[in-house]
């Protein structure tokens, strides 16, 4: 049996309301996952919530509700908003449910017994505003830590801390023989830079007296762990792992076939915190080598060129623009309006634009013209076409028109895939990334810009009007080959936006009996010429109104 594909992503913080680079991520890995099922891979796609730590206890204190109860209140903003995009996951993890609590809590004990996990004292000086301890590279360029710090004291604290730098060779030598352990290869990069800069320990706990909000550690009432063991177990707490067994081989049936993973997170998070403390973590409860996960990271939405953030008073609400745009109008830009690994700048009339030139004018009117022409013309029926169907029923076209549909296709699913090296106007193939979804759809709308052209260059309409044998024939080939067209768009569609690709199936009165459920749509199934001779589409109803009414087709 072929293993799962399992995908994660960054698990939020419940300090605040989601914001669009949330979405962003959870989008991405929802259609990573869907590319996976339609492939018919078995998936397994895991998100949620980070419930712990001082962000949340602080924004919770300032709210005037215990922390519970406002960690409830914003997890449920997240739930509803997945709910609203389509982000359809299978096992959503909370880090206050008591299934991970305990495992966290088997491991930072086993790590204790091992030895791996000691007491210490830490002395210096501390930003009473920021709680933590300040080094000298929060220092400015006078030597003097700024006003951003507030008022600093010297403090001493007893914390506990985990042996971190003592695996520094052993993760340099992992990332030296896997050379994707990270992608894009530039992350991979910065990550092992950081890990040779690799000095000290990690600090894993707050005593109770300045944080409650956090997961007991077992060995040590007085203290809660902080906070990255808490957050990063999720993968494994929520996938099946037990942490009462040592050995990763000994691990249940159900947690091997799903492990390792796929793991989506943002720039922001890969060093320290899953480049290092968690490649580390792992390898200390005795996980191979073979058994580590791939982080693929992406860049982020910046709005006017700087970095979103709440206390900028700078983010962008993903629940105003599924209300004025609809939510496929929002998949449809933050998949397509930036390339994964890289940086974009949010602009709402970007949403617009792209909706309105990629989706209402190109693929809705090719839908649109293909079922009006066909309900005119042959009164809604499709016959097998005969000889030129076969070849380019564009007489001018070089190529076969099937053969174009191909390559295209070919090339969306190098796209999809972990390292796309297909790249069609250039002759040598040359690496363009990771997932790169934007690619994948500039190949969809290349495969509907085909059989716009097609209409143009044949002008059905006018063959409509001869009444030889001939004409017949090849108003038949084109029709069949713009509804065949239209077909395997919907299936190559279909991970990016879902929706659309049932209303495409159910205008060609295709697969009904499977509409609304994702098996509907497979990628074997994108082969030309998998309409039957007779066939019968729908009424055309407009899949994609323009949202900006303003310059028509
Ligand atoms: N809770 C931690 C992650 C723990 S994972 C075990 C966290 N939470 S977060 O809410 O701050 O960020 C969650 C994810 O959203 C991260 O991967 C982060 O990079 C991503 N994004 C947050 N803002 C973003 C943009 N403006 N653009 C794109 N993604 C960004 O970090």
């Amino acid at each position: 049996m072929p293993k799962t594909f399992f995908i994660t992503t960054a698990i939020d913080y419940t300090n605040s309301r989601p914001h669009i680079g949330h979405a962003y991520e959870k989008v991405l890995a929802d259609v990573i996952a869907r590319y996976h099922r339609l492939k018919g891979d078995n998936v397994f796609f895991l998100t949620g919530v980070d419930q712990h730590g001082q962000k949340v206890q602080q924004s919770a204190a300032k709210a005037g509700v215990p922390p519970a109860e406002f960690v409830k209140e914003i997890t449920q903003k997240f739930v509803d908003l997945w709910k609203k995009l389509d982000v359809n996951y299978d096992e959503w993890a909370e880090t206050t449910s008591e299934r991970h609590k305990k495992v966290v809590q088997g491991i930072l004990q086993r790590l204790f017994d091992a030895g791996q996990i000691y007491k210490d004292k830490q002395a210096g000086h501390y930003s009473v505003r920021q709680e933590q301890f300040l080094t000298d590279k929060e220092r400015g360029p006078d030597g003097e830590f700024g006003p951003e710090w507030g008022q600093i004291e010297f403090r001493e604290e007893e914390n506990y801390y985990f042996k971190l730098s003592q695996h520094k060779e052993w993760l340099l030598r992992y990332l030296e023989n896997r050379k994707d352990a990270v992608v894009p290869d530039f992350r991979q990069t910065e990550l092992r830079n950081a890990v040779e800069k690799l000095s000290g320990d990690l600090c894993i706990s707050r005593p109770k007296s300045r944080l409650d909000w956090g997961i007991e550690l077992p060995f040590d009432k007085n203290f809660v762990n902080y906070v990255w063991f808490d957050a990063l177990t999720n993968y494994i707490s929520f996938a099946g792992y037990d942490s009462a067994i040592h050995e990763y081989e000994r691990q249940s049936p159900e947690f091997r076939d799903r492990w390792p993973a796929l793991q989506i997170i943002g720039k922001d998070i890969l060093v320290p915190a899953h480049g290092i403390y968690w490649l580390i973590m792992l390898h200390a409860i005795g996980f191979p080598d073979e058994a580590m996960p791939q982080l693929l990271v992406h860049g982020w939405w910046n709005l006017g060129g700087s970095k979103m953030s709440k206390s900028a008073g700078n983010v962008v609400d993903p629940f105003v623009l599924i209300d004025k745009y609809g939510a496929g109008a929002l998949r449809y830009y933050l998949m397509s309006d930036i390339a994964t690994g890289q940086d974009a700048d949010f602009s709402e009339q970007r949403v617009i634009e792209r909706y309105d030139a990629d989706l209402a004018n190109s693929l809705g009117n090719l839908l649109n013209r293909t079922l009006n022409m066909v309900g005119r013309y042959q009164d809604s029926r499709i016959a097998f076409p005969e000889g030129v169907w076969l070849r380019n029923p564009d007489e001018r076209a070089t190529e076969s028109y099937a053969d174009t549909i191909i390559t295209h296709r070919k090339a969306y699913e190098s796209h999809m895939s972990a390292e796309s090296t297909f790249s069609i106007p250039f002759p040598l193939p040359f690496t363009l990334g990771p997932f790169v979804v934007n690619a994948a759809i500039g190949n969809i709308l290349v495969i509907a810009d085909q059989g716009n052209a097609l209409v143009e260059n044949t002008a059905p309409w006018k063959l409509a009007k001869g009444s030889d044998k001939a004409s017949k024939i090849k108003l038949n080939s084109v029709l069949y080959a713009l509804t065949d067209t239209l077909r395997i768009i919907a299936i190559l569609i279909s991970p990016i936006l879902p929706r659309a690709a049932h209303g495409i199936f159910d205008q060609l009165n295709w697969k009904m009996d499977l509409s609304g459920k994702e098996k509907r749509f497979s990628l074997a199934d994108a082969q030309w010429g998998k309409l039957p001779d007779g066939h019968v589409v729908g009424k055309p109803v407009p899949l994609f109104p323009r949202i900006d009414p303003g310059e028509g087709v």
